[in-house]
């Protein structure tokens, strides 16, 4: 099989590639490795032979390929998606961007969830597999116990995202705001008699009129950003809508929609998201069943005792960063009655957010 790889060198691609060296990936298949700016160049060494770069934009190159993993971006999807099939290529087109998700001729992936989604699109021929929102396939990853048993009448989901969902500029970003308020009050700090106060008046001055905000357009670090992604007419944000439209894409039940809905939040974690839920279960099942459904739904989903330790050791972002797993706790009946769940759950968005649903797409494929 040969493989072509666009966009292997950017954060999310670059997690694909060290991934797919983990898991050994690279063996069996023909990579074949493309660039926007170093045609002619060396490939990366991933253990097997791979050709000098060639250009991304070149469709005559890209039609030679039985796959292709785009992690290069929507703009990219864009001027190259059509022309390639205008083309006549016929081969597997695998995409982190999200422009092709909701097409109907595109599946978006996420085996441990939709396994049966994605084979019964490959026996009725369709060619493209997208990546989902990350919110969306952490989400599903740590929940999917439910829906597979058909247990959720709705779910709220109220997010806290890392900068990394913004891009490796905006982490950057977060970090230097981090910096620059801290050296606002570096003298006070260091002189424990100063007054909280005039720290706390300092810190807001720094925060309000000296922050780089270049990429956020406001500060993020000490404070928190209510809006993600686009605003859409019905007053939702585009990463709002997604989270519904998405997560019944994924689980084939775009007909007879589980309505989801909630507010996404940009915080100051560096790539991992983290999602308070309510959910409206459709009867009232017991928190042993609710925990075991959820605890058995993949190898990677990990139920957390609803205990202030367990919970403080076990379900953070600083914790999970650079795992696959995907903890979920807080888990208990709330005040609004038995069928009420709240649920906690904090996910990698560069691991089972981005690169990893592609990397097992290959896989698949290859079966
Ligand atoms: N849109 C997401 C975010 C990231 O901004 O956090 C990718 O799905």
């Amino acid at each position: 099989m040969k493989v072509g790889f666009v966009g292997w060198r950017g954060m999310v691609g670059s997690v694909l590639m060290g991934r797919m060296l983990e898991e050994n990936d690279f063996a069996g298949i023909e990579p074949v490795f493309f660039t926007t700016s170093n045609v002619g160049g060396t490939a990366p060494d991933v253990g097997v032979e791979a050709p000098a770069l060639k250009d991304a934009y070149s469709i005559d190159e890209l039609k030679q390929l039985d796959a292709i993993i785009s992690c290069q971006g929507g703009d990219y999807t864009g001027e190259v998606f059509g022309k390639l099939r205008a083309a006549g290529w016929q081969g597997y087109w695998i995409d982190a961007a999200s422009s092709l998700r909701m097409d109907k001729d595109a599946l978006i992936v996420l085996d441990p969830v939709n396994d049966n989604v994605i084979r019964d699109g490959l026996a009725k021929g369709i060619k493209n597999y997208i990546g989902g929102n990350c919110t969306v396939s952490l989400m599903l990853m740590g929940l999917g116990g439910l829906f597979r048993e058909n247990l959720v009448e709705w779910t709220s989901a109220m997010t806290y995202q890392a900068a990394s969902g913004a891009g490796a500029q905006n982490m950057r970003e977060l970090i230097t705001q981090m910096g620059q308020i801290r050296d606002s009050v570096a003298t006070e700090l260091a002189d424990p008699a100063s007054a909280i106060l005039d720290i706390d008046r300092k810190v807001v001055e720094a925060m309000r009129s000296d922050l780089t905000v270049d990429r956020f357009g406001a500060p993020l670090a000490g404070s928190l950003l209510p809006y993600i992604d686009k605003q859409l007419e019905n007053f939702q944000s585009k990463e709002e809508w997604k989270g519904g439209v998405e997560t019944n894409k994924i689980l084939g039940t775009s007909d007879s929609p589980i309505p989801i809905d909630g507010i996404c939040v940009r915080i100051g974690a560096m790539r991992c998201h983290s999602q308070a839920l309510t959910i409206k279960l459709k009867k009232d099942v017991p928190l042993a069943d609710v925990e075991s459904l959820i605890a058995n739904a993949n190898s990677w989903v990990k139920v957390i005792p609803n205990d202030r330790d367990a919970t403080l050791e076990e379900l953070t972002p600083t914790k999970v960063t650079g795992t696959l797993s995907v903890p979920v706790g807080r888990l208990r009946k709330m005040a609004m009655g038995p069928e009420y769940l709240s649920a906690f759950t904090v996910g990698d968005q560069l691991l089972w957010g981005a690169a990893e649903p592609l990397r097992r797409m290959l896989r698949i494929l290859r079966e």
